[in-house]
């Protein structure tokens, strides 16, 4: 069977990925490093590349073996190339260039954010019953490092219809969720905690809503959490306290993820909308979007959630569209960029083999 290797490790995530040239995923494995990360409460960069190094063969050879695959059966590896940490990229990369040059391999490499992008393009084996997305659409990509609209015309077609001028979504999460003392990651831990609290206890600003932006602003929400913290005095955070202001928080970082997606999709008349990136594993977010994009008749694909936070199966799949144009990188000058951006020259493969 041919299929695309995917390697994936531009933050905290060792992950490889086998998926054949259908675009079915084979396999999906990811090393997590959160525990390592956890007590410094984000992520310490030297320790992710040291974890990845000490983790990528390993999670190789785990999604060659689970997708039922040999070295024979793999037509090229696509590599994520950035944006991403530097050392913890670069791992990725080497590898890439090692495992392509012992077994005459192609080399792709892939925009991270692009990945996410088209990660709702994915289908899985037992997962048949999920819609895939087809182009055009747009595309709401909300993860830690990132925050923006795309309009999708194909793969390899975007246009940037906003992003975030400070702080990504996910960030604001991890921010809102250290200042409470909640363990990092922080999304999750406040998608938990706000099951129990109060979605209106306390009205957090909803930055840029004004006129038809579809930019993006979460560093006053971040502010008034500190304010709100601050004035309250110093006496301990009481849970059902730490529920209300999570579920608070995230109720106005959802309202402006949510009402922006629309705007977007109205503004350039797609009546098909994606959630991707790591803050669209938010329950509350999912339900939300569904809910607005249901009442406006538009289309929605909520990436299921193993794809939404990193992986390497996007990676391995945006890898199979292009391969499968016969555009792929030389390996000679693969290098890693920390802040790649969607289009740019440096994520624009050769048109030529290796
Ligand atoms: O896409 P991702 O795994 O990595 C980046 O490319 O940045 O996104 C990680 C971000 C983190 O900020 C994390 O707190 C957030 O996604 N996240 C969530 C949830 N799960 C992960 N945010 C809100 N709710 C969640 N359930
Ligand atoms: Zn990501």
């Amino acid at each position: 069977m041919k299929c695309i290797l995917g390697i994936e490790t531009s933050c905290d995530e060792t992950a490889a990925s086998v998926v054949d040239l259908a675009g079915t995923v084979r396999s999906n494995i990811v090393a997590t490093q959160i525990p390592v990360h956890a007590r410094y409460g984000g992520v310490v960069p030297e320790l992710a590349s040291r974890n990845h190094v000490m983790s990528i063969l390993p999670v190789v050879r785990e999604a060659l073996v689970v997708g039922q695959v040999g070295w024979s059966d793999v037509v090229a590896i696509a590599v994520t190339q950035g944006p991403g940490l530097i050392g913890a990229l670069l791992v990725g990369i080497q590898t890439a260039k090692s495992l392509a040059y012992a077994f005459k391999l192609p080399i792709v490499a892939v925009d991270h954010v692009e990945a996410h992008v088209t990660a709702a393009l994915l289908s899985s084996p037992n997962q048949t019953e999920l819609p895939v997305a087809e182009p055009p659409y747009v595309a709401m990509v909300a993860s830690g490092g990132h925050t923006a609209l795309y309009q999708v015309d194909a793969v390899g077609s975007y246009t940037v219809l906003g992003h975030t001028l400070d702080d990504a979504a996910g960030e604001a999460f991890d921010k809102v969720a250290k200042m409470m003392g909640l363990p990092y990651p922080g999304g999750l831990a406040i998608d938990r905690a706000s099951r129990e609290g109060n979605p209106a206890a306390i009205a957090f600003p909803r930055g840029m809503m004004g006129g038809g932006n579809l930019d993006f602003s979460f560093s006053g929400l971040k502010t008034a959490v500190r304010n709100h913290l601050a004035n309250r005095g110093q006496f301990p955070l009481m849970n059902a306290e730490i529920a209300d202001i999570a579920a608070s928080a995230q109720e106005a970082i959802v309202d402006v993820l949510v009402e922006k997606t629309i705007r977007a999709a109205t503004a350039v008349g797609v009546e098909q909308v994606v959630l991707s990136g790591g803050v669209a594993a938010n329950q509350r977010l999912r339900d939300r979007l569904w809910r607005r994009c249901t009442e406006q008749h538009l289309r929605v694909i909520l990436t299921p959630l193993e794809y939404c936070t990193d992986n390497a199966a996007m990676v391995a799949n945006l890898g199979r569209f292009y391969y499968l144009r016969g555009e792929i990188t030389s390996p000679d000058s693969l290098d890693a960029y920390a802040n790649l951006r969607i289009g740019s020259p440096r994520s624009v493969r050769a048109r030529e083999m290796p």
